[in-house]
């Protein structure tokens, strides 16, 4: 590309505090903010005082507000020392500085969630099909790992040079520009510099976005690139596209059919790269062979939900009654992606939130569920922004150093993120997700991505890119750019956001947004998020059909 695209970022109210909550008629102690009372109280009364003193002394010390009633709440329970110093905890986390009864609850069904979660992983046993040999055994494999150069394990060139800057776009230009080109007929599409000469007459030009603004007139004015120069482009506010155009960001590449009026470019329409194959058939494998999708599983964290995933594990083995049986025995494949453990220093005062402190504990214990997986199933495994790689996308594969405990299982593949596979001749698209936040943030089309996440996966298919906007998602300028696709691909599996999410043929592609196996955390508690864990969807390849076991009902 002509220019660089510089956006790198990698990068007491002591006196008062009881004031407003007690209603008490008594005089208070300034110490502690309890009722003072006579000298004649019995024994027990004297050591529940003490008890409330040394709870609310840990309160004040920490300049928080304690409501009297939540505080006798509080103090009911033998253990209200040990409850209040884990509650005092809780509310550091969360910035609460008022501990009332609604605080108190949310802390309960926090602990309570996490207890659930946590079990002991000494229960994990190797895989071993129920009894017998299922179906899926007597299938060869058919799986070719990484394919098209989409994996970016061991082609990792980036320096960050300015080089790989102007490799990188030229990449994504050449590469989109050529599908949008066979979409268009030769003839009427011309280069911007030539644009800039044409009158009246309608006519295509090719385009990468580098500015979007709205002007105080209320059109879209955009500035668009190729090889050789960059102009204005104009959408105007009453054009039939301007809601289409809204969800357009900076960096996409785009065919906008336009016409020149008054020495200004103004678009009549755009057109995706992606939009090539919008009548796509759907395609299907003619073996009777089934793939499981997983992701977000964070081994490690309190939240993690390891007694269903357990039962998830079974489930595979054949041991989790007949019906079921009956499914798994089709399974061949399970595809894996990424955040497989929570990690260490992910996010601030992350350690609190975790049950295996130690990295290579976690993949440790990951890698046990791993061998719990019977022999005979291809297990296909990318990594998440949660995982021990670089946290920009492209991720390369795991290192070997972290799941050296499976270096001699011949069935578990670990692949780089996004990666592409052929699996039973059909193309598979596996990517974590972690541009999600970003596409939902940048395109108001998609302000319900969390909650449908298959939405944003579809605009990743319309782009036929993962990440178009570079700068505020986290992207390594390689001289490759692993984030376009030059296909599409046959099943787009992808996680991130803990939401299931499915669109079962668009365009020609099944959309898997898997879920997770943690349970809401307390940040998504503040956030409002409300995860789908435990529900596994499993693809027929054969037949096309889309079915999800749900593991959470696991006491
Ligand atoms: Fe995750
Ligand atoms: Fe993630």
């Amino acid at each position: 590309m002509r220019r660089v695209k510089s956006v790198i970022l990698a990068k007491g109210r002591k006196a008062q505090r009881f004031c407003r909550y007690t209603t008490a008629s008594a005089p208070l102690d300034l110490e502690s903010g309890l009722e003072m009372t006579d000298a004649t109280a019995s024994d027990a009364a004297q050591t529940e005082l003490l008890r409330k003193k040394q709870v609310a002394g840990l309160f004040i010390k920490d300049k928080i507000i304690i409501s009297p009633k939540t505080l006798e709440n509080l103090c009911q329970s033998q253990n209200a020392y040990e409850d209040a110093l884990k509650l005092r905890e809780y509310m550091q986390r969360h910035g609460i500085f008022v501990l009332d009864d609604k605080a108190l609850s949310l802390w309960r069904e926090s602990a309570a969630r996490a207890v659930k979660t946590v079990e002991p992983t000494s229960a994990v046993k190797a895989g071993e099909w129920a009894s017998g040999v299922p179906r899926a055994a007597t299938l060869e494999k058919d799986l070719f790992l990484s394919v098209s150069d989409s994996d970016v394990t061991d082609h990792s060139r980036c320096k960050g040079t300015v080089k790989d800057f102007v490799d990188y776009f030229n990449d994504r230009f050449n590469r989109l520009s050529h599908q949008l080109r066979l979409m268009s007929s030769a003839h009427d599409t011309v280069k911007l510099r030539e644009a800039q000469n044409r009158q009246k007459k309608t006519f295509n030009v090719i385009g990468m976005v580098y500015s979007k603004k709205i002007t105080k007139n209320g059109h879209m004015l955009l500035e668009i690139e190729d090889e050789e120069t960059m102009i204005p482009l104009l959408i105007p506010k009453d054009s039939p596209i301007m809601a289409q155009a809204s969800g357009i960001m900076e960096d996409e590449v785009l065919t906008f059919e336009a016409y020149m009026s008054n020495s200004l470019l103004i678009a009549k329409g755009f057109t995706t790269p992606g939009k090539l194959l919008q009548h796509r058939n759907r395609h299907l494998c003619n073996r009777p062979a089934k793939i499981a999708f997983l992701s977000d599983l964070h081994v490690g964290s309190r939240w993690f939900m390891q007694k269903n995933f357990q039962q998830f594990l079974a489930f595979l083995n054949g041991k989790t009654g007949e019906a079921e049986r009956e499914v798994a025995e089709d399974i061949k494949y399970v595809s894996i992606a990424g955040d497989l453990v929570d990690g260490i220093g992910v996010y601030p005062n992350q350690e609190r939130e975790l049950v295996t402190k130690d990295i290579f504990a976690q993949y440790e214990i990951f890698c046990g569920f791993l061998k719990a997986i019977p022999e005979h199933i291809e297990v296909i495994v990318a990594p998440g922004n949660h995982d021990a790689v670089r946290i920009a996308d492209p991720q390369p594969a795991l290192p070997l150093e972290f799941v050296k405990f499976v270096d001699d299982a011949e069935n578990i593949h670990f692949v780089g993120n996004p990666s592409i596979h052929k699996v039973e001749g059909l193309s598979l698209l596996v990517y974590h997700g972690t541009s999600v936040d970003g596409w939902i943030s940048n395109n108001p089309n998609l302000r319900d991505g969390y909650e449908n996440p298959q939405k944003v996966a579809m605009e990743m298919l319309n782009q036929h890119h993962l990440c178009p906007r570079y700068g505020e998602d986290s992207l390594v300028p390689e001289p490759r750019d692993y984030m376009a696709l030059d296909s599409t691909p046959d099943i787009f599996h992808f996680g991130h956001v803990h939401k299931n999410g499915y669109a079962e043929n668009y365009n020609g592609t099944v959309i898997i947004n898997s879920g997770t196996f943690q349970a809401q955390t307390d940040f998504q508690v503040s956030l409002g998020h409300q995860p789908t864990p435990c529900k596994v969807p499993i693809y027929g390849m054969n037949t096309g059909k889309l079915e999800v076991i749900d593991f959470s009902k696991v006491e």
